[in-house]
């Protein structure tokens, strides 16, 4: 298969129309979103959706999200819509807020993993929304990267990952928030939260007092599983090892000094990843820049992380963000692509 790569301009292309209509007969269509670019399929048709598996290299006991552009759409997939979720599509729809539903009969187990609840997102992007609602059924969407690579916030990314193996790939530009959406669980008797994304801890304990986070996300404990089958993965890994420094900024800065020299002396290829501030302070590595703020690190991180394997380096320092906002999503991420190994200085 030859993969065509589709620049569109906004939201308006015509383009979209055929990239609607290839997805509705089973192909793969490649598209960005306000969080990372997604890995479409026809989310009614078992082949295509099956496809994603293939072509992700998925396990299959992880299930999918399911994108919709209205929320009439939302009815047929579900059994029931809580009050409680009213109010949270009310404010947070569209946007980058994933939602658990118990499934209606029309969701293929496929999409579930076999599960009774199913995973539901109307995204802000108006390239996806018009693409979805030319497809005209709803669009299972992982993250459009191989399983265990970082989720792709460019075309560029996408064609990387699944070239030769997707019909068309959107190409929009660079994703907004460049880390996924929260998986938010209304199905339990406590809100939970199952992935921290671009909606925050804070944004939803507002509308949810009782709102809490999965367990299986905050603890390095092996025993405590994830609900959320895909937070229990190895994901995001860079293919260098990755440390995270943690402390008093200035002791941070002296301690990976300190590093840079011992993994020289080994002639080790070293990836620094710092605050915008704190780039003058290194020479003698390859420094990229996470940005100044919480969100801007969160948009770089994956990006800087795929361009770090490109250049085939063996060791990752990184400065590490505040726990709160979207920082939360950010060390998330950060935990996962460095397998939890952090430098407390
Ligand atoms: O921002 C996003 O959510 C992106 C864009 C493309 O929309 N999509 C995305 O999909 O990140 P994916 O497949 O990479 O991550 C979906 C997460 C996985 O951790 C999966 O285990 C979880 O959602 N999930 C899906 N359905 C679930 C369910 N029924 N119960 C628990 N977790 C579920
Ligand atoms: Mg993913």
């Amino acid at each position: 298969m030859i993969t065509k790569i589709i620049q569109i301009a906004d939201h308006t292309s015509p383009y979209l129309e055929i990239c609607g209509a290839a997805l509705r007969d089973g192909e793969l269509v490649a598209f960005p979103t306000e969080t990372v670019y997604g890995l479409g399929a026809n989310g009614l048709d078992e082949k295509a959706v099956k496809e994603i598996f293939k072509v992700k290299g998925r396990p299959q006991d992880n299930p999918l999200i399911l994108h919709i552009s209205s929320r009439k759409e939302l009815e047929p997939l579900v059994e029931n819509i809580s009050e409680e979720a009213e109010k949270i599509m009310d404010i947070f729809w569209p946007g980058p807020l994933t939602i658990l539903f118990k499934k209606s009969k029309l969701v293929p187990d496929l999409i579930t993993a076999g599960l009774d609840t199913v995973a539901i997102r109307m995204p802000e992007n108006l390239i996806a929304r018009n693409l979805i609602r030319y497809a005209e059924v709803p669009i299972a969407a992982p993250s459009a990267n191989k399983s265990g690579r970082p989720s792709p916030t460019m075309a560029l990314h996408v064609y990387d990952d699944l070239n030769g193996q997707v019909e068309y790939i959107i190409d929009g530009g660079k994703t907004g928030i460049g880390l996924e959406s929260t998986v938010l669980d209304l199905t339990t008797s406590r809100p939970t939260i199952l992935r921290p994304g671009g909606i925050t801890f804070e944004q939803l304990q507002a509308l949810l007092k009782n709102l809490t986070i999965d367990k299986g996300i905050l603890s390095t404990d092996a025993n405590i599983v994830p609900k959320s089958p895909g937070q229990k993965y190895k994901h995001y890994a860079p293919k260098g090892e990755m440390f995270l420094f943690v402390g008093d900024r200035d002791k941070v800065n002296e301690t990976i000094k300190e590093e840079i020299e011992k993994y020289q002396k080994l002639g080790k290829r070293i990836g620094l990843m710092v605050k915008e501030e704190d780039v003058h302070l290194f020479k003698s590595a390859i420094v990229k820049s996470m940005g100044s703020s919480d969100e801007e690190v969160g948009q770089n991180l994956f990006g800087i992380l795929r361009e770090f394997d490109n250049m085939g380096v063996d060791v990752i320092l990184s400065q590490v963000v505040d726990n709160s906002g979207i920082g939360f999503a950010v060390i998330n991420r950060m935990m996962k692509a460095s397998g939890g190994k952090i430098v407390q200085v």
